[in-house]
Order: structure tokens, then sequence, then C-alpha cells
């Protein structure tokens, strides 16, 4: 008989990758994938605690299994990822949700499959597995089920250093390993020989990279030389360690796309100080003068408002750097306490202010994003064609090197090539145009 799984995935790039890891380790013991969840032999929740909201929701959707549980008795529930890993979290969730069968961290994804089998074969109920091993090997033997199209995620490095004080991924995703250079351009190239188009290398911080004596730069200019026509992508960058080497290795490259996501979080020194993010505005305005020498680039931010003590005049720096930058698109934030780190300690700033700040931010990145789309207008830009665009008939979307989302006519068989698309239409963020034969 058909064993089906579900999985809910909430958070970043590297937590969707994970998923697709989860996908690989669970169609290896014969589950295949249901979008119908009361099909499902097995759901797993794929858990993501960087905000308030992404945990609120988390739970709401664990609540509702109860009733599928309560119809089927074999189904199995298992927990997985961020949120899991936080401190007592295992012992919460539990104590909530009785029906969870299996609870796992961050660094021990890879043990998925013998827990579901000791299930199986057991009567044993309860599993809970949630280390945080500092000196973790990094498994490199779980399969990934790929879902992405024609883009595909690269791990280069997992765990952070940098204890930014708002943030709680230093805490449930412990520190920064890197990957083998060689594990590293073998996964891409396996990759771009099955045909993918599109490479995203991935870590919390990639410009940290370091293996023995390499480093990011190695690590992208390697991947770039790779025969083929292909993307590459990183993400995320941190400004205090992003720097010149790989801005000269992004202009040589072809492959590499002009597209920097750098984020920024505050334009205040004070608030970019008190959050420990080890660089001050003006450093980060030279560092943008400089990637703004790459042509046609897209920058892209994370921006939050509301950091503790943030006053009128800190969110107006932020303001003022939005405008000065003028970024192709941002995402912009309300800060969120989270349980253990430093800033959730300090003097919290009232909702009503939180709110209106972030209104004010999004009206005018909005406003400058239809900005810049207006600049496209009458250009050719090369797109790798993603999927189909089912929001208007007959038409495909897929992305500039840039990063922007153009829409156009055309057809399936246009999926994973490049073509040339003049735009004559824009909307916000979104790009239209026709293509060029
Ligand atoms: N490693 C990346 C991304 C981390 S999480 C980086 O350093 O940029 C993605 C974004 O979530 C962060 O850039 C930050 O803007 C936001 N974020 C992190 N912690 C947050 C918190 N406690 N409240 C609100 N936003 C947060
Ligand atoms: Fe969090 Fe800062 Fe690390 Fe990014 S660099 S994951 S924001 S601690
Ligand atoms: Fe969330 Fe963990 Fe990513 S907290 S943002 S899933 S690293």
């Amino acid at each position: 008989m058909e064993k089906y799984y579900h999985i809910l995935t909430y958070g970043c790039q590297m937590n969707i990758h994970e998923s697709e890891k989860i996908a690989g380790m669970l169609r290896t013991l014969g589950y295949r994938d249901t979008q119908n969840i009361s099909n499902a032999d097995i759901i797993v929740f794929n858990t993501c605690c960087i905000r308030d909201t992404a945990e609120t929701k988390i739970i709401g959707n664990i609540g509702e299994i109860k009733r599928y549980k309560k119809k089927n008795n074999d189904l199995i529930v298992a927990v997985v990822g961020c949120m899991s890993q936080q401190k007592g979290a295992a012992e919460n969730l539990r104590e909530k949700f009785p029906f969870i069968n299996i609870i796992l961290g961050t660094d021990n994804l890879h043990e998925l499959p013998q827990h579901i089998i000791q299930l199986e074969q057991d009567n044993k109920k309860y599993i809970k597995s949630v280390s945080l091993d500092p000196s973790a090997p990094i498994s490199e033997e779980v399969p990934s089920y790929r879902t992405s199209g024609t883009n595909a995620w690269v791990n280069i490095m997992y765990g952070c250093d940098n204890f930014c004080t708002y943030c709680i991924v230093p805490y449930v995703r412990g520190r920064e390993r890197s990957r083998a250079p060689m594990l590293i351009l073998d996964e891409v190239k396996m990759l771009l020989d099955q045909g993918y188009k599109e490479i995203t290398l991935l870590g919390q911080n990639v410009d940290s990279y370091s293996y023995e004596n390499y480093d990011f730069a190695y690590i992208l200019s390697q991947c770039a030389k790779i025969d083929g026509k292909f993307r590459l992508r990183f993400m995320t960058s941190h400004p205090k360690d992003f720097n010149t080497k790989i801005i000269d290795i992004i202009r040589s490259s072809d492959n590499i796309c002009n597209n920097i996501h750098l984020p920024v979080q505050s334009g205040s020194n004070r608030i970019l100080q008190l959050m420990n993010r080890k660089y001050t505005r003006e450093y980060y305005l030279k560092l943008i003068d400089e990637i703004k020498t790459l042509p046609n680039v897209g920058i892209t931010s994370d921006i939050m408002v509301g950091f503790p003590t943030e006053t009128d005049q800190d969110f107006a720096d932020t303001l003022d750097l939005v405008k000065a930058v003028r970024y192709s698109s941002a995402f912009t934030f309300v800060y969120s306490p989270r349980k253990g780190t430093t800033a959730a300690k300090m003097k919290q700033l009232p909702a009503e202010i939180k709110k209106e700040r972030i209104q004010e931010l999004v009206k005018l990145q909005n406003s400058i994003t239809a900005q810049v789309s207006k600049e496209y207008l009458g250009t050719t830009q090369q797109v790798l064609v993603e999927d189909t665009n089912p929001r208007y008939e007959n038409s495909v979307c897929g992305r500039t090197d840039s990063g922007r989302l153009v829409t156009f006519s055309g057809d399936k068989s246009l999926i994973g090539k490049f073509v040339d698309v003049k735009i004559n239409k824009t909307r916000v963020a979104s790009l239209f145009g026709e293509i060029n034969v």
C-alpha cells in the first residue's frame, strides 16, 4: 500500500532546502508526496522561530492536526527545525500537543528515517532528539528531493557566529561550520549536469565561509568557472564581511548574477551598535556605492523597525538610508522579541509605534520599488523562465539577472530557457514584457 508524506515549511531558504532533504529521506523509506494533508501517513512541520508571527502560525497549524490524528491513530506527526531547537521547546510542544511523535532539532535532521522506522516497528510512540553540538559534523549523506524548479539550492555553510542582539538563529543553528570546497563544487557540477540552470549558494552569512585556507571569494569564483550557461546567486551576505574581492569576482563573471541581498537592518548608527551589527551607516553606504559600479545591479535588503529604544530620529535615519540606497525591493520586519536574546531584555517599544513605522517604511519602499521598475521600461532583459504564471493566461514568468520577476506571453516549453524580453509595462515590483524574436 502506498504511504504518503506532507511537509509544511515555514522558514528561510535554508529551511525550504531542508524540507527538500526531508522529502528525500522520506522517499527513500518509500513514502510519496501528497498535497492533501488528510491522506498523509506522516506530517512533518519544518519550523521557524525567527519572529513571533512564525511561531504563532505553526502552533495554530499543529493544533489543527489533532483531528487527523483522531481519525488515523497510526499517523506520524514530526516537528523539526529551529522552533523545536529552542531551549525547553520540545517539552512545551509535547505537553501542549501530546500526539506529536517525533521532535528533532536542526543538527540531527538526518536521524529522521531511523526514528520513523522505529515508530513503524515498535509500539513506542514518542521520540525526542534535540541536541546542538557545536562541532556536529555536517551530514553529507542526506538525499534532496528538489522541488525548486530551475533553481537548486546548495548549502555552503551552516550556523551563525554573529549574535546580532535581536536574533535567535545563533542559538538554534549553532556555530558556523563550512562545507569542504570539493563537496560544494561536486554538488554544483552534478546539479548543472542534471539540467538546473540556476544555483543559489546558501548560508546565514556566506561571506564568512571559511574552510582551511579557502574563503567565500574562492568558492564563488570556482563555482562560476564551471562549464555551461547558468546563473549563480548567493545569500545571505553580511555587510561586515562583504568586500571588494567579492564584487570584483562578480564583475568578472558572466555567470554570477548582479543581484546582491545585503541586509542593513537599520540606518541609525546607535541602533546598529545596539544590534551588534559591527558596521556603521557610512561604511554600509560606501559598500553600496561600490556595488552600484556593477552594471544593472539589483540590491535588496532586510530592514527592521521597532528595535528597543528606537527613536523617531533613529527611524528617520532608516528612511533616509532607504532613500539613499534605492533598493530594488526589501523585506521589512517589525522587531519581535526572542527569548534568550540580549535585545529581548531591553525596554520594548509600544506596538502602536512599531505599526506606524512599518507602514511608513513599507510605503516608502513600495514607491521606490515602483520607480526602480519604471527604469526597466524599454530595456531588453535576459530572463531565465521559471514557471507558468497562473494569474495571466498563456503566460510564463522568470527573473532578470538583477532578480526582478518578469511576466510575458509564452508556454511551458520555455521553462528552463534563457530568453530576451523587452519590458513594456510595470506594476510596483512586477515587470511585464514580450519576447524578442
Ligand atoms: N543571516 C541573515 C538572515 C537572518 S533572518 C542575515 O544576517 O541577514 C532574516 C531576517 O529576519 C533578518 O535579516 C532580520 O531582518 C529579520 N529578523 C531576525 N530576527 C528578528 C526579530 N527578532 N524580529 C524581527 N525580525 C527579525
Ligand atoms: Fe541572525 Fe545576525 Fe546571524 Fe543573520 S547574521 S542569522 S541576523 S545573528
Ligand atoms: Fe527561521 Fe531558522 Fe531560518 S529560525 S529564518 S528557519 S534559520
